[in-house]
């Protein structure tokens, strides 16, 4: 065996898994172009400080997480951990919001963190994000969301949770932050060591710590909804409103902060019963104050990235549409073999998967090469068939065959693959 393995939480996705890709990422493609969205490729590596600036020093993702590198002049360089920093910075550098009152952008492509691997969770994983760029009115948060809905429940993805949360303005927030502290402080001491950390650099997140001790504190802590003031309270009473309007299940978790600083507003995760502890299958919401943070204007913002990884993951295997046909060509002799190659370019051409091997010259080992590959049809060409100009066609699952004639093949073909 070689001695090179690949990374610890670095994959290689299998020609075998490819249609489970194939799937998800065509779907994704397509519900955001028919939702108006615009492709965007966004670079793989940024200046770290945009990072910094956007995500914030405090979470987890820039404390722990990154991989981050000197370029060779020096500069701080980082594998992007996410997308909607890198999508920030190309709108503001290439004015994209003067074409457009309402920029939609998404994007599909590896992400990086230095996470602890387990099932679902990786340290290159794969995100489709979408980014509603320059229009704070909460028709654009729904449609966010029912883009996010439809597209899932087209794949059948089974147990499907959509939690909803407002985070407010940062005026609200701080205000809330001040009176979780003062609910939290007289508790230290009962909290995990994160959470005594968090206290002092990021206390919201103790509402979604995991441990029990800590949910228990919190259950009785003030909730942010109650702290938001009327034009919040009703932007995020309206998006709920649409939701129901559209038909779209939700519910109301207040522990729901998520893990990166520029969100505001409307936030919202939609997780899956059918996976393990990993079961989140996106997390999105508002970053109204983003643009401003880098440098641009300031513009109200919204989007989401779903991964992509655990997506595959759910996918039922009713979803893996039957194997297109492939028809194996079984020339032999010199006469077959020369017109093998014709017929071979022939049907490709004619958009028929076709494939051969050269090195069996035996009816025997090329109808045995046919299975290997998975073969649907065989055409089998000697110097006879050549002669009488037919060609045999062989159903390499019932084993009929028929004849056919050779000249017209590619034209034929079609309608006996079916
Ligand atoms: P996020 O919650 O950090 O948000 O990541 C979004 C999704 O990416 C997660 O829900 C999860 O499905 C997937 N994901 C994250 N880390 C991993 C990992 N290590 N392995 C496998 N999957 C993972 C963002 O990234 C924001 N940029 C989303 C956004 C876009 N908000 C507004 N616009």
């Amino acid at each position: 065996m070689s001695t090179f393995r690949s990374i610890k939480g670095v994959k290689d996705i299998l020609p075998e898994n490819m249609p489970r890709w194939n799937i998800v990422e065509d779907a994704a493609h397509r519900f955001a172009r028919n939702y108006g969205f615009h492709e965007i490729r966004i670079p793989t590596f940024e200046n770290t400080e945009l990072y910094i600036r956007s995500i914030g020093g405090a979470t987890d993702v820039v404390e722990k997480e990154m991989y981050t590198f000197p370029d060779r002049d020096g500069s701080a360089r980082t594998l992007r951990p996410e997308g909607t920093a890198g999508v920030a910075r190309a709108y503001i550098e290439h004015h994209l919001g003067e074409s457009s009152h309402l920029q939609k952008l998404y994007y599909l492509g590896p992400m990086f963190r230095h996470e602890r691997p387990q099932a679902g969770r990786f340290r290159q994983f794969h995100q489709f994000g979408v980014e509603a760029i320059g229009k704070s009115h909460p028709f654009v948060d729904v449609e966010i969301v029912d883009l996010l809905w439809n597209f899932f429940s087209s794949l059948d993805l089974p147990g499907l949770n959509l939690e909803m949360n407002s985070l407010g303005t940062l005026e609200e927030r701080q205000e809330y932050k001040a009176q979780l502290l003062e609910f939290l402080t007289p508790l230290r001491d009962d909290l995990c060591g994160n959470c005594q950390r968090r206290l002092e650099n990021n206390p919201l997140r103790v509402l979604d710590c995991k441990v029990i001790t800590c949910r228990n504190i919190t259950e009785k802590a003030p909730k942010l909804l109650d702290c938001l003031k009327t034009e919040s309270s009703d932007h995020f009473q309206e998006v709920l409103t649409g939701l129901e309007s559209l038909g779209i299940p939700y519910t109301l978790n207040h522990r729901l902060v998520r893990g990166l600083d520029y969100y505001s507003m409307t936030t919202f995760e939609v997780t899956s019963t059918s996976l393990g502890a990993q079961n989140t299958l996106v997390g999105g919401g508002r970053y109204d104050g983003l643009m401003k943070a880098l440098g641009g204007p300031p513009t109200p913002a919204i989007g989401f990235a779903v991964g992509l990884d655990r997506v595959v993951l759910a996918l039922p295997d009713s979803r893996i549409p039957p194997k297109s046909p492939l028809v194996f060509l079984a020339s032999f002799g010199k006469k077959g073999f020369q017109a093998g190659m014709q017929i071979l370019q022939q049907l490709r051409l004619a958009g028929i998967q076709a494939d051969t091997d050269y090195q069996s010259t035996s009816l025997k080992n090329l109808l045995r090469s046919a299975n290997r590959l998975g073969a649907t049809h065989t055409l089998i060409l000697g110097d006879d068939e050549v002669d009488s100009n037919h060609i045999t066609l062989r159903n390499m699952e019932t084993k009929v065959q028929e004849n056919l004639p050779l000249d017209s093949i590619h034209l034929q073909l079609p309608n006996h693959l079916k």
